[in-house]
Parts: structure tokens; sequence; C-alpha cells
């Protein structure tokens, strides 16, 4: 009885707690402290994107040492890992974004944010040439930034390897307007498989939904696809429910080439029981408006060409280099051979440059392209731009002491070597920062049936777990990870809405 008084006494607290903790974090959000405003004296530190690189650079920089201005032609930070939960209404989309400017407001001091994308770096004259694309212009769409200091954080853009027809006929999964194009896609190929008089041939093809990619960003999809026809086709347009497939097409001999071989075979067992067919060993060549061609290797070694009909086709095959980093390449001698992004040193340094750093999917330092590293390299890049300004004033100051003592020996020399000494000493311990190092903490996917894969990082070594457990894991993991409280709320909210009454599947 006593061990249940107390238990029940710790839950009543942590629960306190918890409530606590959420007001406050309400509380300090409505009320930003008031904010240094730019100083013209300051070095223009620039950072291009709000991604993970970006943000995570800016929540933990020292705004006021810079002036800092960010351009980004997206005004929020996306939380990509529950993007696919967004294309099926699991997740509303708005729950993973947050308005950067929301989060500037939080720095000391003010941060410029312009909505454009940069068109163009000139090294040479320190300048990002930017351009305002989006629907509504001013008379000024196009202008210059000088910079000091320059973070390039675009990241990626899609793969397409030149396939022909990819870009026409199908959707990607990177950005907000993907996933929302592909939950309107989805419902509209459920409503005209649904129309009266639609031949069973027909049907089928518009029920068949196509992944192209078996990395994580289609396996994850493909198992909140199959959750949405189970859970929800299933219930609400039963007549055609049994005709709704999904086909996941990897080229490689397996899906998610990055996970321990026991979690493949995990993941292609279950996508099995889950009836997701698994195509592997195939490749795409060519896309029309309602057909996929591709090319299979038997098992015997013989290559067969097969044509798929298909409703949705969602393209996942990975990462390709943007047009401002491709331009940026051209500029720069020591990049002639970069293929797959900006090479850079170990303190994320772009090679053939002083003060041009590059962080994320746009960034080639050896890693995957992940959020886990943009991030990291992002707080990198915070802790050593906080230490460049710290070690900049304690030069000043101790240039300033030293000249004080030469011209009025004698006044307070001790005093002013003292803090001299005083100086040199931080100055030491400032300036020994090591380069950048990753600290991989593992990967997790969600597979569908409310299952996922971990492979966690554990001393030396690596766990893989799988399975319902994995999946609470996976659930907590990201909620935890989730930017803001805001999001964290209204992401358990959406799950919790989805659990009582379903995904809304009305197509806006
Ligand atoms: P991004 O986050 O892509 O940000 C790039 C920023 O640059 C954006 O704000 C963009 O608008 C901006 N930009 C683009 N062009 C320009 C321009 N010309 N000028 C200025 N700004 C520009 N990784 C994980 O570790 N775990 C996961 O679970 C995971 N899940 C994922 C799920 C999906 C569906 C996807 C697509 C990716 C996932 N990733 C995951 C990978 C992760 O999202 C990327 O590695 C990460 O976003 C890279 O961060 P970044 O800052 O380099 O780029
Ligand atoms: P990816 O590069 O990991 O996988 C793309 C897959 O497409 C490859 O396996 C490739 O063989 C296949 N492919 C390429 N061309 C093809 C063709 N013509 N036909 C058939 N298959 C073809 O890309 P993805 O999944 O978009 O991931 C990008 C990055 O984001 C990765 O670093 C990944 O780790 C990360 N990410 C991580 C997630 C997680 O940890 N849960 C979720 C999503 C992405």
């Amino acid at each position: 009885l006593t061990t249940f008084k107390w238990l029940w006494r710790l839950t009543y607290l942590s629960a306190l707690g918890a409530i606590g903790a959420v007001i406050y974090a309400v509380y300090e959000d409505r009320n930003p402290q008031p904010q240094v405003q730019p100083d013209p004296t300051k070095k223009t530190l620039v950072v291009l994107g709000t991604g993970w690189g970006s943000v995570s650079l800016l929540k933990k920089l020292d705004t006021e040492n810079y002036n800092v201005v960010v351009i980004s032609p997206r005004n929020y930070f996306l939380f990509t890992p529950l993007l696919p939960s967004c294309t099926t209404g699991l997740i509303e989309h708005r729950s993973i974004m947050e308005p950067v400017r929301s989060i500037f407001q939080h720095r000391k001091a003010a941060v410029k944010f312009y909505e454009a994308e940069a068109s163009s770096v000139d090294p040479d004259r320190k300048v990002v040439i930017i351009t305002d694309n989006s629907e509504i212009q001013g008379d000024t769409s196009q202008t210059e930034i000088p910079y000091d200091m320059l973070v390039v954080g675009v990241g990626a853009e899609n793969a397409t390897f030149g396939i022909p027809g990819v870009r026409e006929n199908s959707c990607f999964l990177k950005e907000i307007g993907d996933a929302q194009l592909i939950r309107k896609k989805i419902m509209d190929c459920v409503e005209t498989a649904a129309f009266k008089g639609q031949t069973e041939e027909e049907i089928k093809r518009l029920l068949h939904m196509v992944v192209v990619g078996g990395g994580p960003t289609g396996v994850e999809f493909a198992g909140e696809l199959q959750d949405f026809f189970e859970q929800d086709i299933k219930r609400l347009v039963p007549e055609i429910a049994d005709r709704c497939k999904v086909t996941l097409i990897e080229a490689l001999p397996n899906v998610l080439p990055s996970f321990s071989r026991q979690l493949i075979e995990y993941t292609e067992n279950t996508f099995k029981e889950e009836k997701i067919d698994v195509l592997t060993k195939t490749m795409v060549k060519n896309v029309s408006d309602k057909t996929v061609e591709a090319v299979a290797t038997r098992p015997d070694g013989t290559k067969e060409t097969i044509t798929i009909p298909y409703g949705l086709l969602v393209w996942a095959t990975g990462n390709a280099v943007r047009p401002i980093v491709k331009d940026l390449i051209s500029k720069i001698a020591a990049q002639k051979d970069s293929r797959r992004g900006l090479a850079v040193n170990e303190y994320l340094v772009v090679q053939g440059t002083r003060d041009i750093w590059a962080v994320g999917d746009c960034a080639v330092a050896g890693y995957a392209p992940t959020a886990q590293v943009a991030a990291q390299e992002g707080n990198f890049l915070a802790r050593l731009f906080n230490n460049m300004a710290k070690t900049e004033a304690l030069e000043a100051r101790i240039h300033e002491l030293s000249s004080s003592l030469n011209l009025k020996p004698g006044t307070n020399s001790a005093d002013a070597a003292r803090e001299i000494e005083e100086c040199e000493r931080k100055l030491r311990r400032i300036k020994d920062i090591k380069p950048f190092h990753y600290t991989h903490q593992g990967s997790l996917a969600y597979i569908g049936s409310e299952k996922a894969v971990a492979d966690v990082s554990w001393w030396n070594g690596n766990i893989a777990s799988h399975g319902s457990m994995t999946y609470l894991f996976w659930r907590s993991a990201y909620l935890s990870m989730c930017f803001s409280t805001r999001n964290r709320l209204l992401v358990s909210i959406d799950w919790l809405k989805s659990k009582m009454f379903g995904r809304d599947i009305s197509r806006e």
C-alpha cells in the first residue's frame, strides 16, 4: 500500500510539474524580453536557410555579437521527421511548422529576416543576391545583401537522375506543400475510383499507390499510407477499399540500406504481412502520366522491363545539389571536384574560402544527409561564432589595456597587468576549440502498423530494436524533439484526434 501511495504521489507531482512547465513555456513565449537593436559596427553574419542546420545555429548563437541577417524562401522551420504523417492527415501540417519570426523574437538581439531565395553569391564582392519569388511582389523583388561572414544552410533538392517524366508526373516528399499535394491526390484517387461506372481496371490503377525509393522517406511514407487504407478507407469507403494497394520500388537488393541487416529483414517481413508489395532490384527508367516503366533484375541475373500502372506516384530517391550551391561551387577554384555539395574542412569552413561556412545537406563533411548531422553542425557553428566574438572582444581589451599601460606607466598598472593576464588566460581557453565531431545517436524509422525500427548507439556499439515498443519510443523521441512546446502540444492533440475520430479525409 505504501509503495502504491508513493507511486501515486510521484505521478501526481510529475503531472503537476509537466503542467507547470507548459504554463511557464507559454508565458515565456508570450512575453519575450526587449531586444537589443543590431549594431552596425559589428560584423554582418548572413545565414541562408531556415532548416535544421541554420535554425540550430540561430537558436544557440549569441546574436548580440553580430548583425544577423537570415534569408530563406520559407518563413518557418519544418520538423521533417513527422512530414510523412502529414500526407494522410494523421498530423496536420501546421503542427510541425514553427514560424522563424517567433524563434527570433526570443534572441537577445534582433535578427533581420528576408523571405527570399538566395539566387547567387559573389565571394569576391562578399554579397548575396536575393530574389523574392513569392506570389505577391512589391516594387523591388531583387537586391544584394553584403556579408562579412556567410553560412550556407540551403539543404538539398529532390534527385530525379534525369529520368524522363518524373518531374511532370510524380509527387516529392520534402516540403509541406508536397505533403499537402499528396494528401489531396490520395483522396482524389479514392473518390475518382468510387465514381459510378468506373471500370475495374481503372479502379485498380487509381488505387495503386507507387513509391519509388526504399530509403527511410519511401519506407515511412509507404507505412503511413497502408495505415490510412487499413484504419480509415476500409471504414469510410468500404466498397473499394480492398483494391487499395501500395507498392515500393527500390533499385538495390533491399530497402533501408543504412539500417542493420536484422531491421531490414524485419521491415521487409512486416511489409509482406501488411500486404505492401516490395520490388527490390528494380530500377525505374521512365515515367508517364499513368505508368512507370522499370527494369527488374531476376534471381538468375536476367533483366526484364515491366510496366506498372499507378494512380499516385511518390518519388523518394534522395538528394541532389541545389542551383545556388552549384553556382557557388563554380565560383570557388578549390571546389572544382565537388559533386555532392560544398566540401568543408573540420571547422565547416567551405574549402577555398575564409568567411563562408556550410551546414547540413548542402555540405560535404563525410556524414549522411540527416537532421541529426545538420543540427549538430549548426550547434557547433554557434559555439564557434560565439567564441570568435569573445576572442575578438578579449583581444581588443588586451590591446586597449596594453596601450594604456604604455601611455601612462605607473597608473593602475598592477590592475591592468592583472586584467591582461586574466584576459589572456580566458583567450587561451576559448581559442582551444576542437574541430567538429559528429556523435551518432541512432536511426529511427516508422514502418506502419504501429511498428518502428531503431538502430540506437550504445557505448561503442549498436542496439537494434523493432516492434510496438520501439514505436512508442519513436513517438516519444520525436515528440520530445519537436521544436517548441506549441508543436509538442499540437502533435499530441493530432495523434489523439486521429485515434478518437479517425483521420480527416475531406479534400481541400
Ligand atoms: P533543410 O532542413 O532542408 O533546410 C533548408 C533550408 O534552406 C529551408 O529553409 C529552405 O527553404 C532553404 N532554402 C532552400 N533554397 C534556398 C535558397 N536558394 N536561398 C535561401 N534559402 C534556401 N533526418 C533525420 O535525421 N531523422 C529523420 O527522422 C528524418 N526524417 C526525414 C523525413 C523526411 C520526409 C525528409 C524529407 C527528410 C528527413 N530527414 C530526417 C532528413 C532531414 O530532414 C535533412 O537531413 C535536414 O532537413 C537537412 O537540414 P538542412 O538544414 O541542411 O536543410
Ligand atoms: P535515400 O537516398 O536514403 O534513399 C533513396 C533510395 O532510392 C535509395 O535506396 C536508392 O537506391 C533508391 N533509388 C534511386 N533511384 C532509383 C530508381 N530509379 N528506381 C528505384 N529506386 C531508386 O533517400 P531518402 O529516403 O529520401 O533519405 C534522404 C536522407 O534523409 C537520408 O540521409 C536519410 O537517412 C534521411 N532520412 C532519415 C529518416 C529517418 O531517419 N527516419 C527519414 C527520412 C529521411
